[in-house]
């Protein structure tokens, strides 16, 4: 009898605790919530499985503060940091973060050797690129989550602006996961296959592109906190393609060795993700404005790095 897959989330806040919710109501695998607060993981696992018996949903989830429960993960997520606050910029997280990532994944990958590790804290491209560093698993199985949120985004906004359904509008968003340096790609954005600009001129698409680079910004100016829903419906779609060997194209955040005239860094590309994690980067030939946007991008990944005194 085949078993379920087994996803483990590091960091029960509020993403991890969204990319549970919709793990388990896809039943992709079952689910480990973990935290370092004592009783939160749990009584998060606890929440959404009473949505279960109504939503019609039947997985395992629990919670727990012990990495002993997470033992032979498929997939871990890790969520674990703290928060971007409003008006700070997802760069002065390093410190931080950086210590709790490099705890984390050195449990991780003790507790789970097999595992595809999938990274959400900030900032993402620097500490994606820690875990790589950190954990000593091939490239393919330590990717981070960046563009599948702002690709989502850039969809969700381009489809308001022209009044169809986001099931139609299709669009990546390469590059580092601020919003100064995010890449999203326009020209390649389509309806159905019928490129954008057939229906929107340059300056409104300036205005999508420029929104969806604020895309979480807005959301925390709004709210006062970082969104979470959208987040973790992004951890799911990628989780999803692994578990099922999809092939999925979905733009990730992964280790470059040469790809794009880049080595050593973290970055967004268009990725293939399937069982073994990332399969495949695709190479597409940017244009000029593209290409320089996209240096941009990696030189400010590059900034952050020797933060990491790795
Ligand atoms: N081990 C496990 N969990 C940890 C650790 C650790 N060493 N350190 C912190 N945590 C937990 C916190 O207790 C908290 O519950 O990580 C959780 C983070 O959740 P939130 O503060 O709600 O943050 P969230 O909005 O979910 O964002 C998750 O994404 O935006 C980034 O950098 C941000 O790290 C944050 C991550």
């Amino acid at each position: 009898m085949p078993t379920r897959p087994k996803v483990s989330i590091i960091g029960a806040g509020t993403v991890g605790t969204a990319a549970a919710h919709w793990i388990a109501s896809l039943e992709l695998a079952d689910v480990v919530l973990t935290d370092i607060i004592e009783g939160l993981p749990q009584g998060k696992a606890l929440d959404i499985l009473q949505a279960g018996p109504i939503a019609g949903f039947d997985v395992r989830l629990a919670g727990s503060n012990d990495y002993a429960a997470t033992a032979d993960s498929d997939v871990v997520i890790v969520t674990a940091g703290i928060a971007r606050k409003p008006g700070m910029t997802r760069e002065q997280l390093i410190d931080t973060n950086a210590g709790i990532v490099r705890a984390v994944v050195a449990e991780v990958v003790r507790a789970s050797p097999r595992a595809i590790l999938l990274m959400l804290t900030n900032p993402l491209d620097a500490m994606t690129y820690l875990a790589y560093r950190v954990a000593g698993l091939p490239r393919a199985r330590v990717i981070g989550q960046s563009g599948a949120l702002d690709s989502t985004r850039f969809r969700t906004f381009l489809a308001m602006e022209l009044g169809l359904s986001v099931e139609d509008v299709h669009g990546l968003v390469i590059g580092a996961h601020t919003d100064k340096d995010m890449v999203p790609l326009p020209r390649l954005a389509t309806v159905r296959g019928i490129p954008v600009s057939h229906f929107l001129s340059q300056e409104r698409l300036d205005a999508v592109v420029a929104r969806t680079r604020r895309g979480g910004a807005e959301i925390t100016e709004l709210m006062k906190a970082s969104g979470f829903t959208a987040a973790g419906a992004a951890l799911c779609e990628m989780v999803e393609a692994i578990l099922k060997d999809k092939k999925r194209v979905i733009p990730t955040c992964v280790y470059l060795e040469g790809e794009y005239g880049e080595r050593d860094v973290c970055v967004g590309v268009p990725a293939v993700l399937g069982a073994g994690g990332l399969e495949r980067i695709i190479e597409i030939p940017l244009d000029a404005s593209e290409q320089a946007a996209f240096a941009a991008s990696v030189a400010a990944v590059r900034e952050m790095l020797p933060a990491l005194k790795l």
